[in-house]
């Protein structure tokens, strides 16, 4: 094992959370709801109770919406951790893994730390930011043990083609791969969300949690879906970890799992007054563009000026009290991300200062 420093990470922590700007479009989630929003009650800090295997009542809910069986499913604190469980349950030190490029970092760095031999998947624009299928095939035939991807894609917001998902499953499956889908951004397709990775077959694994569209990262309630052995695995995995969850977490989870079509009917409101002023703002610049992406908070934006992303986000904190997520934590300096989640008035006054800057770097 080998644990280097996530930038991205390490970034976030000190910029988002110990120092943060008044006008803050780098975040990719929902605002977070009110405890009462959900029916949280003091009961629910009570520790004790049985869930050494995933809470039951939550492994039922979770089950009941998105259609898998309850022996396939681990709580885990957030998608971030079940991304590890289940990484750390196939691979074993030297094995092959890819993982689509560019990347978000904290993804990467599961397989650096894992000490994984990496083969990179493109993504590329002129491909609609669709995962390159015949790359992903040469990676299994290579002999990569697992593939990671998102959905929806983090930082472009684009949904993984279904027919392409299918042509990389197949491909997995022929050489005893597993997929793994980080869908912590899925479920901002409300209604038309597709089946998840995981019911596709057992070759496919899927992460999520309520972090993103729900807007409660906090509360790091997340989990992973997969094939029972391989859940099973996770669970011996966790075990060296965290052993179970925190009970309190999961009383809260319930609650809020309880509240899904509530919590989803904010974020789709909030996406629906949002998105249009981050759309306005890009297609009004002549510096910028991008592949609208037709769901979800995040907006992948590339600038065709000499700005780059290390110098926006510095005039941007220094000068104007806001930031963006810069592009080179995806390895791509010439693009920024923009987050439509925060308030209305918050969304405007950032997006006004960010032109700003842009005008100031052309
Ligand atoms: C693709 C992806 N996965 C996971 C996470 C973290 O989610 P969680 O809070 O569920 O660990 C993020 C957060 O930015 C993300 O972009």
């Amino acid at each position: 094992m080998r644990f280097n420093t996530i930038k991205y990470m390490e970034w976030a922590k000190l910029y988002q959370i110990l120092n943060p700007v008044s006008f803050d479009l780098s975040n990719s989630a929902m605002a977070p709801p009110e405890p009462s929003d959900i029916g949280v009650t003091v009961e629910d800090a009570w520790w004790a109770g049985a869930n050494h295997y995933g809470h039951p009542e939550l492994k039922g809910l979770i089950a009941k919406r998105w259609g898998v069986k309850e022996e396939q499913i681990i709580p885990t604190g957030g998608s971030s951790l079940a991304n590890f469980l289940f990484a750390a349950s196939i691979l074993e030190t030297g094995d092959r893994a890819a993982i689509e490029s560019p990347y978000y970092e904290p993804l990467g760095k599961i397989l650096e730390a894992l000490e994984a031999k990496v083969t990179e998947v493109p993504r590329r624009r002129e491909d609609q930011f669709q995962p390159d299928v015949d790359a992903a095939r040469k990676a299994f035939e290579k002999g990569a043990k697992l593939l990671i991807l998102t959905d929806l894609y983090n930082p472009c917001g684009v949904h993984l083609d279904r027919a392409r998902l299918k042509a990389i499953g197949e491909a997995a499956a022929k050489h005893g791969a597993t997929v793994l889908v980080d869908e912590v951004y899925l479920d901002a397709m409300w209604e038309e969300r597709p089946p998840i990775a995981a019911t596709l077959g057992p070759q496919f694994v899927s992460t999520n949690s309520l972090t993103k569209v729900y807007g409660i990262g906090n509360l790091r309630a997340g989990w992973g879906i997969g094939r029972k052995d391989l859940v099973e695995r996770a669970y011996r995995v966790y075990d060296y970890l965290s052993v179970l969850n925190s009970m309190p977490a999961d009383r809260v989870a319930i609650r809020a799992h309880k509240s899904l079509d509530k919590l989803t009917a904010r974020a789709k409101q909030r996406r629906a007054e949002n998105f249009p002023l981050i759309k306005k703002f890009v297609e009004s610049r002549n510096d910028l563009d991008w592949l609208e992406p037709k769901w979800g908070f995040i907006a992948w934006v590339r600038m065709k000026s000499k700005a780059r992303s290390p110098a926006v986000q510095d005039l941007m904190r220094k000068k104007y009290d806001a930031q963006v997520s810069p592009g080179h934590f995806f390895g791509h300096p010439d693009h920024i991300r923009l987050g439509c989640g925060l308030p209305q008035d918050k969304l405007a006054e950032g997006l006004k200062r960010l032109g700003m800057a842009l005008d100031e770097l052309r």
